[in-house]
């Protein structure tokens, strides 16, 4: 009997730290509903579920659109039975102060960051309950304890999806749903590619980049996408039966000192 067997998983995000939980969670029994807005992303994932031999299904949809999210929810618990699992791990991470980030521009990231959140909370938590509960993770971000410079509006969404996480999970820890967070340092995903872009690095310097993000994590190397989704595979399983309501940091130390030597 796998970790997973039976279960049905939601996951938003369907490139890196999103595509390594769907393969993990799958790799557990889980049956997959995945949410992207990027349709070759989306193929790829599909592809990869359908090789490891798992159920899914993924649905090209915006995730902060309600009807994108109330919709597919509906069709893929028709599908599959039921919803026991939500990993939210979509995101857009735009660079900018607060004077340098137009109003459009901060209210999208607080939609697809934190309103996406909301909306499969709002249409997935009554289909757990339904099931007798389930367990949802937030991707959340170290740089909702702690930020860099020039990430006005995607810092203040980590921190929000920190605040979120607590709500949810003390309104409906009674009925079986426990709701915990995760916040990565640098992980090699395609967002860190495009930090490094924003950084001056062309493709071929990509790798060094991440060299030099990974030498200013006391480990000394950035994370990997499968790292991360092996914490969330834990915090969904019934292993973590009693976490809720927490963050669960996995940053190579990042944040455990205060940079000054
Ligand atoms: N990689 C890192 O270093 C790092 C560090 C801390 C936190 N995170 C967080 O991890 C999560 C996953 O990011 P990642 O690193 O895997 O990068 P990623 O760019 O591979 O993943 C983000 C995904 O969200 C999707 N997305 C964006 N807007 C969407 C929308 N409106 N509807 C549906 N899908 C949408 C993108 O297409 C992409 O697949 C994010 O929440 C990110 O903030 C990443």
């Amino acid at each position: 009997m796998k970790d997973f067997d039976g279960k049905v998983a939601l996951v938003t995000g369907t490139t890196g730290i999103g595509m390594a939980s769907a393969m993990r969670l799958a790799a557990g029994g889980a049956s997959i509903l995945a949410l992207g807005i990027d349709e070759t992303a989306n193929a790829a994932m599909q592809a990869g579920l359908d090789r490891a031999g798992a159920a899914a299904w993924v649905v090209t949809a915006d995730v902060s659109v309600p009807d994108d999210v109330a919709s597919a929810i509906a069709v893929g618990v028709e599908r599959f039975g039921g919803l026991d699992i939500i990993v939210n791990s979509a995101a857009v991470h735009p660079y900018g102060t607060a004077t340098s980030t137009d109003f459009e521009t901060w209210n999208r990231t607080m939609s697809v960051n934190v309103g996406s959140i909301y909306l499969t909370a709002r249409f997935g938590i009554p289909k757990m309950i339904k099931r007798g509960g389930g367990a949802i993770v937030n991707v959340a971000s170290v740089q909702g304890h702690a930020c860099q410079q020039n990430v006005a509006a995607y810092a203040t969404t980590k921190g929000a999806i920190h605040t979120l996480t607590r709500s949810l999970a003390l309104d409906y820890a009674r009925q079986g749903v426990r709701v915990n967070s995760v916040s990565p340092g640098s992980i090699r995903t395609p967002i860190l590619e495009r930090a490094a872009r924003a950084d001056g690095a062309s493709d071929a310097d990509i790798e060094a980049a991440f060299r030099r993000f990974g030498e200013a994590h006391p480990i000394g190397r950035i994370g990997e996408p499968e790292e991360v989704a092996e914490l969330i595979a834990f915090l969904c399983s019934s292993k973590a039966g009693f976490c809720t309501g927490s963050d669960y940091k996995i940053d190579g130390g990042l944040t455990a000192g205060i940079g000054v030597k």
